[in-house]
């Protein structure tokens, strides 16, 4: 069983011949409001990748909780630990432009209000893999961390958005994953440099397996004395918003399954490139039978 513990969005996207530059204003004809955030992305693409999933997370009490969740409650993620809080619902306004590109901006609101507490310890002995990202505020995943630690749980963090982490909580994170720049920014680099250096510095620092995420060229990473580089099938990129997420779900839900490491990230990247050929995050999370058209290992 799955845990995610992370945000909740209504995303409001439309698409633009460009993204905006800074004092721009860029027109297009519409937008579409759908569910999003990245913990309730991922949570989706675990669920969809074939895992028994639960979220974890806020809303408000306002006309936009139920579209974040939507699509979580109709596939069945289990949301009996989410609550209500007194801000409104996190909203994302996500532009994405011809070139499959996006620039996002995020109003937390709820997420702000996303606890630890949320999930008793009973839960916990019940969870294979914890999911966790930076949408939620740091202390509450390091609290989570810890716990679930103590119980032997498998931890997954995305490190997405950049922000600071305390390196007391990536000394309970099992599975770092994180992109090219942001592996450099907390190796303490101002050069991403070579790949599988940062990854290999990353993974013996933090005594952790890191995975970085490469985009249309797939994923690196290191664990112990294991290296794995997975190409990333070729595409027609629509739209990347959510493929990080989608890889995460995908890793965990095989991490979770028993999968071997490659394994759970060949999945992952071949999720991940399926969900770039389709407009929105959730709405592009392929479901696990779907890999077959990449040819992607069951
Ligand atoms: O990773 C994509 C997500 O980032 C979007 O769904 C948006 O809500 C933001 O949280």
């Amino acid at each position: 069983m799955i845990i995610v513990f992370g945000s909740a969005n209504v995303d409001l996207v439309m698409a633009l011949p460009s993204l905006p530059a800074p004092g721009e204003t860029v027109l297009t004809e519409g937008y579409q409001a759908v569910p999003g955030g990245k913990g309730a992305n991922q949570a989706l693409a675990a669920c969809r990748a074939g895992s028994d999933t639960t979220f974890v997370g806020a809303v408000g009490e306002d006309a936009y909780s139920e579209l974040a969740l939507s699509l979580l409650s109709s596939e069945g993620v289990d949301l009996s630990p989410v609550k209500f809080s007194d801000r409104p619902t996190g909203c994302a306004v996500v532009m994405v432009d011809d070139d499959g590109e996006n620039a996002i901006g995020v109003a937390s609101g709820a997420n702000l209000d996303v606890q630890a507490g949320q999930i008793n310890d009973q839960l916990l002995q019940k969870t294979d893999v914890l999911v966790l990202q930076q949408e939620v505020p740091v202390e509450q995943n390091a609290e989570l961390a810890r716990r679930a630690r103590a119980q032997g749980v498998e931890i997954v963090f995305n490190l997405a958005p950049a922000a600071r982490v305390p390196d007391e909580f990536l000394a309970d994170v099992d599975y770092l994953i994180v992109n090219q720049v942001k592996a450099a920014f907390l190796a303490g680099e101002a050069d991403p440099g070579e790949v599988h250096t940062l990854a290999h510095t990353l993974a013996r620092d933090h005594n952790l397996t890191t995975i970085i995420t490469l985009g249309a060229e797939g994923a690196h990473a290191v664990s112990g004395d294991e290296i794995h580089s997975i190409s990333a099938p070729v595409v027609e990129v629509v739209d990347t918003t959510g493929a990080g997420d989608t890889f995460t779900g995908y890793l965990a839900a095989g991490l979770a399954a028993g999968k071997p490491l490659k394994q759970c990230l060949s999945q992952a990247v071949g999720a991940a490139s399926l969900a770039c050929t389709r407009l929105g995050a959730q709405s592009a999370i392929p479901k696990a039978g779907q890999l077959t058209e990449l040819s992607v290992p069951g």
